[in-house]
């Protein structure tokens, strides 16, 4: 038996919701560069569930559909007020919410397709809700309820400061959302997937999913990149910082990708909408301390900055509190774990592999009196 740490380059499954070929990374054949100047993250949403862009019956379907759903139980409100606040972050928050929203729908062992799209509705639909609810009940403020009169982007912004966003906002908040929607076998959806080969149920699999996105590694990247940032402070303050770090081996935070060598294609997209909206902000230095340390972080290691670089000064200039970068993570991608879970019950086989063995070799057990 031969071993590949970290499964590096072994294909896994089939699938055809998204593909990352020669560093270009598409949604069900649409390429991200397209889909995030144009698409709104309710047609991705669409696109990546059925393979197809909607119609405008179909989208206004989709659209009426989550907002129908958005409402949290109220049990899973009170729930979360006896989290322990000071301690908890929102990322396992939202882990565990999630797991009880599955104990309070009835259709949540239905195996049925039919049910299972139901579900994935109601939990691309209500992940938003718990996440700014959540926020809001740990700052000791009431949960604004979703409205159904605005888009998924805006509602989001909404329910997170109960003021109605701007257009700059919901534009930028939107792409972001359609950017971050699918990513092909990343770990986060590689788990949701062999959660559900078990047949187990779908929230089980979007529970085990945000569990992997919550680590630095992975989804926990953009909140570490603004922690950096803020340590940094200043713009002067850079290159010592960067050399230092990188002459101590450590990891710079939103650099490097395991699947693209030669550049994460979102990444250009978010470099964009930082600069644009750090100059609205009047805080430019988040956007120029980023260019910096990618110029310093790429000329010495040759490592590009992944999605997680840009979209941390992004986030942070549209107001959103750092612990949230990582939720909202959440908020998109569930879109892409569902298209995932969905496509491995059309034509599921247990996903079970093999490890090698390198333990001692076969001893005799010895009595407890004779150790
Ligand atoms: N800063 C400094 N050095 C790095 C970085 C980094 N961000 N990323 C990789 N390297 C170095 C490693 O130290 C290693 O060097 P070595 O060969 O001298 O030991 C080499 O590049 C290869 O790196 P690996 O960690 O083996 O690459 P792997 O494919 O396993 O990991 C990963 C990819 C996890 C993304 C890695 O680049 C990393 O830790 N980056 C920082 C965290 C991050 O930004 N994660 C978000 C990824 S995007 C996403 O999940 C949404």
């Amino acid at each position: 038996m031969s071993t590949t740490r970290g499964l590096e380059g072994i294909v896994a499954t089939t699938s055809s919701v998204s593909s990352i070929i020669d560093s270009v990374l598409t949604y069900q054949g649409y390429d991200i560069d397209d889909l995030a100047d144009h698409a709104s993250f309710e047609e991705t949403i669409y696109l990546l569930w059925n393979g197809k862009l909607p119609n405008e019956n179909e989208l206004q379907d989709l659209t009426e559909a989550l907002a129908r759903n958005a409402e949290i139980p109220q049990e899973i409100i009170e729930q979360m007020k006896s989290y322990p606040m000071d301690k908890v972050h929102p990322m396992a928050a939202v882990r565990t919410a999630v797991s009880s929203l599955g104990l309070f729908d009835e259709e949540a062992d239905l195996m049925e397709e039919e049910a299972n799209r139901r579900k994935a509705i109601k939990l691309q639909a209500k992940i938003p809700t718990i996440v700014t609810a959540f926020s809001r009940i740990r700052e000791g403020k009431e949960p604004v309820s979703p409205r159904q009169d605005l888009s998924f982007a805006a509602n989001f912004l909404y329910m997170l400061t109960g003021k109605e966003p701007d257009d700059i906002a919901v534009n930028a908040f939107n792409k972001a959302l359609v950017l971050h929607a699918d990513h092909e076998l990343n770990a986060s959806t590689f788990t949701a997937r062999v959660c559900v080969a078990t047949l187990s149920d779908v929230y089980s699999g979007i529970t085990a999913a945000i569990g992997a996105l919550k680590g630095p590694l992975h989804g926990g990247a953009n909140e570490a990149v603004m922690a950096m940032l803020m340590e940094i402070g200043d713009v002067d303050n850079v290159e010592p910082y960067i050399r230092k770090a990188l002459d101590n081996k450590e990891k710079i935070m939103g650099f490097g990708h395991r699947v693209y060598k030669d550049g994460d294609p979102r990444a250009k997209h978010l470099r964009e909408m930082s600069k644009r909206l750090t100059e609205i902000t009047g805080e430019k230095k988040w956007y120029e301390m980023s260019v910096k340390i990618e110029e310093i972080v790429t000329g010495e290691k040759g490592l590009l900055p992944n999605v997680d670089f840009y979209s941390a000064s992004v986030y942070h200039s549209l107001g959103i509190k750092h612990d949230l970068f990582t939720p909202i993570f959440a908020v998109s991608r569930v879109s892409g774990w569902l298209a995932h879970i969905l496509e491995q019950y059309s034509n599921n086989r247990l996903i079970r592999p093999r490890a090698e063995y390198v333990g001692p070799d076969k001893r005799s057990y010895i009595p407890i009196d004779k150790r």
